[in-house]
């Protein structure tokens, strides 16, 4: 494994999935067949289970637990929103924030997201930042110009402080869910993309430090090939998170 334990991560995104019973039951599975991890883990849970999972994770060393979106205002007239300052008194460690489904569905683009990085900071949340690229664009060869901009509106405001807290997921939207997983080539490559942006906004310090995640399609079969890769620091993983044997065995790899 060529990445330094220090940018290890392998997330779960469990999305709109598991009853509180089931997921307390995962978690629990999780910690029990992948035990001590090298780097850290990471269960991102529907907002109901947050309260609970957290309580799992504070007795494992190596566990944390995210949130897959927070609103950006302080406080108010947001009904079924949650903000920054209850997921922080909760426990919440980590924040999902830009997903793809979250920009497709919920119509979330790059400078809502930025102001939901500041906030998620301002309140000592570490915000995990998703990009990626749609099919078409890859298909014309544009995944860096686009990814590009994606961070650099996202993210290039940001303080040298503030950007060493954050974690990068790169998610190819058209290997999410679909069983088509980028090529550990291909995540090589916009991993080290990435990895440059980052180096000439914020400094190398920062770029050797940050940790940035391959999600899409991520399973067994080709989390160790795919986290072997130089700047493939972790994954962030959907469907084979669900189930506690094949999330263990990806933690392991
Ligand atoms: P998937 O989802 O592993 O099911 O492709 C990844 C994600 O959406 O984070």
């Amino acid at each position: 494994m060529s990445t330094p334990t220090n940018r290890r991560i392998v997330a779960g995104n469990w999305k709109m999935n598991t009853t509180p019973t089931e997921g307390a039951a995962l978690a629990q599975g999780v910690i029990e067949q992948a035990g001590s991890p090298s780097g850290k883990v990471i269960f991102g849970v529907p907002a109901i289970q947050l309260v609970k999972i957290k309580e799992i994770v504070a007795g494992a060393n190596g566990y944390f637990v995210a949130a897959q979106n927070m609103h950006e205002a302080d406080k108010g007239a947001y009904t079924g929103e949650h903000s920054a300052a209850m997921l922080a008194d909760a426990g919440v460690d980590y924040v999902i924030l830009g997903h793809s489904e979250r920009r497709e569905y919920n119509g979330e683009d790059d400078s809502l997201i930025h102001e939901k990085i500041i906030k998620a900071l301002d309140h000592g949340i570490m915000p995990i930042y998703c990009c990626g690229e749609k099919l078409d664009i890859r298909e014309a060869n544009n995944q860096e110009m686009v990814v590009g901009k994606q961070i650099e509106r996202a993210l290039s405001s940001l303080s040298e402080e503030q950007m060493s807290k954050v974690v990068i997921a790169y998610e190819p939207v058209w290997a999410i869910g679909t069983g088509k997983t980028a090529s550990p080539q291909q995540a090589q490559d916009m991993h080290a993309f990435i990895r440059r942006m980052i180096s000439d906004a914020f400094g190398s310090g920062v770029a050797e430090n940050v940790s940035i995640l391959y999600g899409g399609s991520v399973k067994p079969a080709n989390a160790e090939e795919l986290f072997g890769m130089a700047d493939v620091d972790g994954g962030l993983v959907g469907g084979a998170s669900l189930d506690a044997e094949s999330f263990a065995a990806i933690i392991k790899a």
